[in-house]
């Protein structure tokens, strides 16, 4: 099968993390007869340094015609002061905005060869297994009006908290077909004892639900919710929610397994085309280093195979590999104890490959 993917490196780390990833795709492609075209675009701080904006017209067209898209991560310090406008980060809002990425898919699991490096308790963290589907496109973080006026001696800003059914229904029959593939458990986590928007959404996927009558559904609020994340994680399989709770929650899960040099999200929209990207950021601190974990890029490239391509058993693959490197003990700076040996990016890379075979 040929398929055509877009590579946007983006800054810091994202280009040491999506090379290791194109390279294990590389392998991937060779043991399958599978054909795989890469096509890099700029993204980020590094789009604005030569193009002069965070999203070239350049990137949008490789993107809208590529088969899925690989990220790496943008932003760093030398353009922290650039006006909101012109900053990396608006290039990553405005291609999820452009191709309609309306669903974020992060999966959290625990690697058994890394349960001792989680904060929690091993007997709390051995079994978690979940996914977490936030809504990408709406809500507070896109909601008009947002302003913000000075009267009576007091500044007031105000952002808006908007959600319609046709972007409840979306998300939540992703929630409950992915839900499928799983243990076929949803919770859906909202805040309606307080929030309008709240008490649609809860609605909402009780509509949806009647056409899945094989999936078990659950209400529980954002506060609670926090909170059992931390209790019983082992107890959810996918969890649905909207814009910002999606954003805290998983950050807050990603505290579970350890790293976030671990951690890949996929997010998917109304066309085939879905964005891959691991869940961390450029970590300008060790960027250039060669000591970036690269199995977050790696197991975003996995995502692809599985999610955007259907290629399930060769995603099983690349998946099983990163068990058997971390089972070996191959251990990059941030998930080793002190005590442990290091490998660098290349060497976790190749590592990898190997296991593949
Ligand atoms: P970050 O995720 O880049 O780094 C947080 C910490 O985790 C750092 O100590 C870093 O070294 C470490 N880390 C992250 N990924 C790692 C990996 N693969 N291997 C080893 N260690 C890793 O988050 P931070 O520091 O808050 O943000 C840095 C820059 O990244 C900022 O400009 C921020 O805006 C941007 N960022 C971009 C994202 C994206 O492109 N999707 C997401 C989050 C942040
Ligand atoms: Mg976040």
């Amino acid at each position: 099968t040929k398929k055509t993917i877009a590579v946007l490196p983006g800054d810091g780390i994202g280009p040491e993390v999506t090379r290791a990833a194109t390279q294990v795709m590389e392998n991937i492609a060779r043991l399958h007869d599978h054909e795989f075209v890469f096509k890099e675009g700029l993204i980020g701080g590094s789009a604005i340094d030569e193009k002069g904006g965070p999203l070239p017209l350049e990137t949008k067209e490789i993107s809208a015609a590529s088969d899925g898209i690989l990220l790496g991560a943008v932003g760093g310090p030398k353009w922290d002061r650039l006006p909101g406008a012109n900053r990396p980060e608006k290039g990553l809002l405005e291609i999820r905005k452009s191709l309609d990425l309306y669903a974020n898919l992060r999966p959290v699991k625990a690697y058994s060869a890394l349960i001792e490096s989680s904060p929690l308790k091993e007997e709390i963290v051995a079994d978690v297994d979940f996914l977490i589907v936030r809504e990408l496109t709406g809500g507070l973080y896109f909601g008009e009006p947002k302003k913000r006026e000075d009267a009576d001696g007091e500044t007031r800003a105000v952002d808006t908290l908007i959600y319609k059914t046709s972007e409840i229904k979306r998300i939540a029959e992703r929630a409950f077909q992915a839900a499928r593939l799983r243990k076929g458990k949803v919770v859906s986590v909202d805040k309606a004892n307080v929030l309008e928007s709240s008490r649609l959404w809860r609605e909402t996927v009780d509509d949806i639900r009647v056409d899945y009558p094989d999936v078990e559904l659950e209400h529980m609020l954002v506060d609670n919710a926090a909170m059992q994340l931390i209790a019983q994680p082992a107890a959810f399989d996918v969890i649905v929610t909207e814009n910002t709770f999606g954003d805290i929650l998983s950050d807050e899960a990603s505290m579970l397994t350890g790293s976030l040099g671990l951690l890949p999200s996929a997010s998917m929209g109304s066309t085939d085309v879905g964005l891959y990207e691991p869940v961390h950021g450029s970590a300008p601190d060790i960027a250039g280093e060669n000591r970036a974990n690269p199995l977050a890029a790696i197991s975003s490239a996995a995502m692809m195979l599985k999610y955007g391509f259907e290629m399930e058993k060769e995603a099983k693959q690349i998946e099983t590999a990163i068990e058997t490197v971390l089972a070996d003990g191959y251990r990059t700076a941030d998930i080793a104890l002190k005590t442990e040996e290091t490998v660098t990016t290349a060497e976790m890379t190749e590592a990898v490959i190997k296991a593949l075979e």
